[in-house]
């Protein structure tokens, strides 16, 4: 039994960013087994839960200031993987995303050890700008966090030139991709 912690980073209803990763979600129930458990967080709902930096956490493993985000970060504890999608604002992840990493203190000892060391993670990213590829760099930053955690990333997808609402269902090849990476969470 396998369960996975998908992160919902936009906060557009029915986004490219959701598109993709129900696409990935597809692609891990694909190979997975019926009592594989998958759940989402909607980041959207956590955005008034901002760290203080009151530098509790890494000695507690919790969140000191917001139970609600404790509760969070116990159930990517308790996961095998992690799926983490976000669309590409002004450089960087969205700020619903940075806003629910910036808790991740609660993943480190005080001796900067991993708590979650060993879990899998794969990335998505999606970017309006069809020139420059920032989804990539998106991905990059993400893989750096996750790698410093000791989570290892499987692989991840970055789709540029995506701007318009919805505008990813036209793009095949992308939701394709998002299938096989999904289905690569647990296999590869
Ligand atoms: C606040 C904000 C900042 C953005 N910054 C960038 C950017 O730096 N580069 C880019 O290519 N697209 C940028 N975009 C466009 C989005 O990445 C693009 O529209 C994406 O498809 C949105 O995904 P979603 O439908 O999942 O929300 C930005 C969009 C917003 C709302």
């Amino acid at each position: 039994m396998k369960r996975t912690i998908v992160l919902m980073a936009s906060p557009r209803l029915q986004s490219n960013t959701d598109i993709l990763a129900n696409k990935i979600v597809e692609g891990i129930k694909s190979v997975g087994s019926p009592d594989d458990i998958v759940e989402q967080i909607d980041l959207v709902e956590m955005q008034k839960y901002v760290c203080c930096a009151c530098g509790r956490c890494r000695a507690a493993g919790q969140c000191l200031q917001f139970p609600k985000v404790t509760e969070k970060l116990e159930m990517i504890k308790e996961a095998d993987g992690l799926v983490i999608a976000t669309p590409v604002w002004w450089l960087s992840s969205s700020s619903y995303l940075k806003i629910f990493i910036d808790h991740w203190g609660a993943f480190l000892r005080p001796d900067y050890t991993s708590r979650i060391s060993g879990k899998r993670a794969v990335l998505a990213a999606v970017c309006g700008n069809p020139q420059e590829d920032l989804a990539e760099k998106v991905c990059d930053d993400l893989r750096q966090i996750l790698s410093f955690l000791g989570v290892k990333v499987i692989g991840h997808l970055s789709v540029k030139g995506v701007a318009d609402h919805g505008a990813i269902v036209r793009e095949t090849q992308s939701l394709e991709s998002a299938f096989e990476l999904g289905a690569a969470l647990y296999t590869k």
